[in-house]
């Protein structure tokens, strides 16, 4: 469990820090579609929203799963005690995704879509990542080594490892006619994969957080406790029988709805759980030394209870009528990709990379609170709309828009603020200094 110190760059930490730089980009698109909701036409006959939009969402996707990968390979190296089983391999599967999503990149520039949403680009990029990710389940595999006595995080590893692959070709299956010619199947499948692909994704950056939480309190025990077992378990329930209540609006068996939604409701009262109890067991000396990664941790213990708030309300029928398609759906995915996948993937960050300055703690308090207000004008501008949707007599679209211009205005403002104090978060993660492999 302690450090290797290692001042050479390490191939994990440079997935680490490829997707902090696909970070940076995805947020200047980011901010781009912010500025277009507000100035209607902005720029708009050199990138359209439809450019924007993927772009941004395809970049910050990617950083959460280059975050994750990294942050996996260089833990399960310091959970065995073992190199990587092959460097080589690790290489190609850099240079693949590198290639693939500068390509994607490119193609939604030129205006070359064809795939569907959050997964824009077209299909045939699937394949090289498929390709790199099965590198990824060998390295990873073989790196461990023995499946003996394993704690929670390596299941946790192993399970958001192997069904992101599953689920990233579930999401796919559209490609074939038997499941496209059936509208309501496709969907269903459409949506139970990209829920099922962000339950892996989870995986992968929970067993990150408790291996983290184990080494800053130096305390084993977390990844052997029932609680930790409890939420493997309730997340693999959740990739199986998965976020039905995405698919709320679809007609399909009330069932399959309920059962995920107290499922995926569970996973995130754990994981919650799980940090704050933690976090109250963390001696100050120890909280100390890693004061930014325990900051990040904290922080998304917040954002978890907030997110959850969010979910258990959209997710009743009768609220979720309305808010579906509005910004308050933008708001529970935002709030979560940042305030969940992003803090806990820059507390890893952070243990890897340790850094501290003047700046950071600064930083991370105008984020958080620039964060809250953001994401507040979402949950706003989407009530808003949601009310105009259900009017009788509804008033023109773009009379909508204007009335709702303000709670934009103070998205965009927040989203520069929160943006501005990434910047000064991110930076210090490049700077040439120790890196704990
Ligand atoms: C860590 C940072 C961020 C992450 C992980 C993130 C993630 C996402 C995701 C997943 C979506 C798709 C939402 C959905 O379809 O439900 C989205 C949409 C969007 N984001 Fe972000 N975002 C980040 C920061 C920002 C910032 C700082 C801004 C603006 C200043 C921004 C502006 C937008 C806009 C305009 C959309 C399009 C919403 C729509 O379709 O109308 N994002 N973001």
């Amino acid at each position: 469990m302690e450090p290797f110190i290692n001042k050479k760059y390490s191939y994990p930490g440079l997935f680490l820090r490829t997707g902090l730089l696909l970070l940076s980009i995805g947020l200047i698109f980011g901010l781009t579609g912010a500025l277009q909701y507000i100035l209607l036409g902005f720029i708009k006959q050199y990138i359209s929203f439809e450019k924007i939009r993927p772009l941004h969402v395809s970049s910050v996707v990617f950083w959460i799963i280059l975050g994750a990968i990294g942050s996996v390979l260089s833990y399960v190296q310091q959970h065995s005690g073992k190199k990587l089983h092959s460097e080589i391999l690790l290489k190609i599967q850099f240079y693949i995704f590198c290639v693939s999503i500068i390509s994607i990149l490119i193609s939604y520039f030129f205006g070359v879509f064809g795939g569907r949403e959050y997964w824009e680009f077209n299909p045939l990029f699937a394949l090289p990542i498929g390709i790199g990710w099965i590198l990824f389940i060998i390295n990873f595999v073989k790196t461990l080594g023995s499946f003996k006595n394993q704690p929670v995080y390596v299941w946790m590893w192993l399970t958001g490892i192997v069904f992101f692959l599953f689920t990233f070709l579930e999401s796919y299956l559209w490609l074939f006619p038997y499941f496209s010619d059936n509208v309501v199947n496709d969907m269903t499948i459409q949506w139970k994969s990209y829920g099922s692909m962000v339950g892996s994704w989870n995986q992968l950056i929970y067993g990150s957080s408790i291996f983290l939480m184990a080494k800053i309190s130096g305390d084993k025990s977390i990844g052997y406790s029932k609680i930790s077992f409890a939420l493997y378990f309730t997340g693999l329930t959740n990739l199986t029988f998965n976020w039905g209540h995405h698919i709320y609006t679809l007609p399909t068996h009330d069932y399959i709805k309920h059962i995920s939604y107290i499922i995926s409701m569970t996973e995130l009262i754990l994981i919650g759980r799980i940090i704050y109890k933690w976090r109250l067991t963390v001696s100050e000396a120890r909280k100390h030394f890693h004061i930014v990664s325990f900051r990040f941790l904290s922080a998304a213990d917040f954002w978890v209870f907030l997110t959850l708030l969010l979910a258990i309300l959209m997710s009743i029928p009768g609220i979720n009528v309305y808010t579906h398609g509005t910004h308050v759906t933008v708001a529970h995915t935002m709030g979560a990709t940042i305030g969940i996948n992003s803090f806990l993937l820059l507390a890893v960050a952070f243990d890897i990379f340790p850094r501290n300055n003047k700046y950071l703690s600064l930083a991370f308090w105008i984020a958080n609170i620039s964060l809250l207000i953001f994401w507040i004008s979402l949950i706003i501008a989407g009530i808003e709309k949601a009310k105009w949707q259900m009017r009788a007599i509804q008033s023109p679209f773009s009379t909508m828009m204007m009335d709702i211009k303000p709670y934009f205005i103070s998205f965009f403002i927040s989203g520069l603020a929160l943006i501005i104090a990434l910047t000064f978060i991110i930076l210090p993660l490049f700077k040439k200094e120790n890196t704990r492999k």
